[in-house]
């Protein structure tokens, strides 16, 4: 059924396991993840971009397609429709009276105080129909920009954090500490010191996005310092997308979309397998 994403994220935060946001592009990419969650017995989070969002035909279309898989596939795990790096309080109010159960609200490139104010006016909206709201300081490196290099820049401060957590009352928070949406150009270098004090600080569940291309022993570590929500979207992207080039380029006269869309669905849905038991979110449903 649709939940927010309070108490899954604090269930796993309490028993050192993450819960994976999986973005949706499109039907196949729904349907993959769902059907991934309920063979895993795994709780899933749904993430939708604006763009995503446009996309699909709006966020009421993504909230009647979710419900309406999750009847048809009998789905029985916990399932979040999640807005992805919302920027507005419009766009969140949009999305919450959408059907949505979980905003993220990104002020993260707004002075602190803006930020603050901000992510208080969309808690303030949001708790009151108990939908979970994620909040951003700091810089998550935009796509293509490679590994950061300076962090005094893009890594976020954690006296900040415990003030913006502590003044807005969110109920996960995503702290940019190196990581980067898109491919890595070489290693990432997560800021794992200023994470644990982040986990000190704030107490909430925190949020590691750009999951695609972390090694497995970043993702373990994360997690053991308070990291309980794990974005991932490029490499659901790269898989379906090799799907369907491979089945095209073995079979030029193809023409039913089904016979490329069918193998990019499978290979997301087995993706999306592999980092929830990577996360160590299977059988926790
Ligand atoms: O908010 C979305 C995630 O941070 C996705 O990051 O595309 O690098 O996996 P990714
Ligand atoms: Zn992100």
């Amino acid at each position: 059924p649709l939940v927010s994403m309070k108490e899954m994220l604090n269930c796993a935060k309490d028993n050192g396991y993450a819960v994976g946001q999986f973005n949706i592009n499109n039907l196949e990419f729904t349907q993959a993840i769902l059907q991934a969650a309920e063979e895993e017995k795994s709780p899933v989070i749904l993430g939708v971009s604006a763009g995503a969002g446009r996309y699909m035909s709006g966020f009421k279309f993504i909230t009647r397609m979710v419900e309406a898989l999750i009847d048809e596939l009998e789905i029985t795990v916990p399932v979040a429709i999640h807005l992805d790096h919302g920027s507005s309080l419009e766009q969140c109010v949009q999305a919450i009276h959408a059907g949505f159960t979980s905003v993220m609200i990104d002020g993260s490139h707004l002075p602190l105080e803006e930020n603050i104010e901000l992510t208080r006016q969309v808690v303030d909206v949001a708790h009151a129909v108990n939908v979970s709201v994620e909040a951003e300081l700091g810089r998550v490196g935009a796509q293509d920009s490679g590994v950061i290099t300076n962090p005094e820049e893009a890594y976020a401060i954690p006296s900040e954090c415990e003030k913006l957590v502590e003044e807005t009352g969110v109920d996960c928070f995503a702290p940019a500490l190196g990581s980067v949406h898109g491919p890595y150009k070489g290693e990432p270098n997560l800021g794992f010191d200023r994470m644990k004090e982040v986990m000190d600080l704030t107490g909430v569940p925190l949020v590691l996005h750009g999951g695609t291309g972390i090694p497995a022993q970043d993702i373990q570590k994360a997690i053991s310092l308070g990291s309980a929500k794990i974005n991932v979207n490029t490499e659901n992207q790269i898989s379906a997308t090799n799907a369907v080039r491979e089945v095209l380029n073995s079979k030029p006269e193809l023409y039913d979309p089904r016979k490329f869309l069918g193998p990019a669905r499978e290979s997301i849905k087995e993706t999306v397998i592999g980092k929830m038991r990577e996360f160590g979110s299977s059988g926790k449903a």
